[in-house]
């Protein structure tokens, strides 16, 4: 499995790589910060509940015309050993394939905010190649940011045998993980992350999704004494991610552009 966090705003040019300065997330909380919660829903991508949305709202299949561009990308790629970083989507003309993640983008924006690609031929590649056609295919929805404090960009989600400790993800243990945002350690979360299954484990493996807006809509309906507390500064773990002069834990802070809306 490859993870990847792609994020549009202009902060990612500080997210990129640790190198760029973005120094996370740190500090302490002001004392006396007004917390102000929504009066009505918030509109920041589509609401919706399980029974609501159907196969075609988030499944994709993929045209022949685009995984026969793949396969062209892929042999054109296959000597390639220069850093991903340095590979960009709009160096090749793949118009199926433009039109493919122009759907793709469109539903993560203003559908359900997320899709299946149904289905890249991942046993056709190796795990480079398979690691090259799904960097591109990032790039098309926006540049992928750092993954790792360390500065990987694409992550490999796979069991090695480490054990759960400080400082070792979930995601190279053999345990489940719980629902959560990639990139917590940076400064702001990816606006979107990818995973491409590689190889399926023998066992397990499922991925649940859930609609966080529905979730905090539905708070601020039912509980929003509630909701009030997560508008509220925490303490997060850093769990190693992050320079070693800095404190190993830091702040949670809400994040609101110029024009007020949520980030
Ligand atoms: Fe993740």
């Amino acid at each position: 499995m490859a993870e990847t966090g792609i994020r549009q705003r202009e902060v990612v040019k500080q997210q990129v790589t640790s190198k760029a300065g973005s120094s996370g997330r740190a500090g302490l909380p002001s004392p006396g910060l007004e917390v102000l919660i929504p009066d009505v829903p918030v509109r920041m991508g589509s609401a919706w509940q399980a029974s609501e949305i159907t196969d075609s709202d988030w499944r994709v299949i993929i045209p022949a015309a685009a995984l026969h561009e793949f396969e062209i990308i892929a042999d054109a790629l296959a000597e390639y050993d220069e850093p991903l970083d340095e590979l960009a989507a709009d160096s090749f003309d793949w118009p199926a394939t433009t039109d493919l993640m122009a759907d793709v983008r469109a539903r993560l924006t203003g559908g359900p905010g997320f899709v299946v690609l149904d289905r890249m031929p991942v046993e056709n590649w190796t795990d480079p190649a398979n690691r090259k056609v799904t960097w591109l295919l990032n790039d098309m929805i926006a540049l992928p940011i750092m993954q790792k404090w360390k500065g990987h960009r694409v992550y490999d989600v796979r069991d090695t045998g480490a054990k759960l400790q400080y400082g070792v993800r979930r995601s190279v243990t053999n345990l489940s993980q719980e629902f959560h945002t990639d990139g917590s350690f940076l400064e702001m979360t990816p606006d979107y992350f990818s995973l491409t299954c590689i190889r399926q484990a023998e066992a397990g493996g499922e991925s649940l999704i859930s609609g966080l807006v529905s979730a905090h809509d539905d708070l601020l309906e039912n509980h929003p004494e509630h909701l009030k507390r997560l508008y509220e500064p925490f303490w997060w773990d850093r769990q190693a991610e992050h320079d070693g002069s800095e404190p190993a834990a830091g702040v949670f802070l809400e994040r609101r552009g110029a024009d007020g809306a949520l980030l």
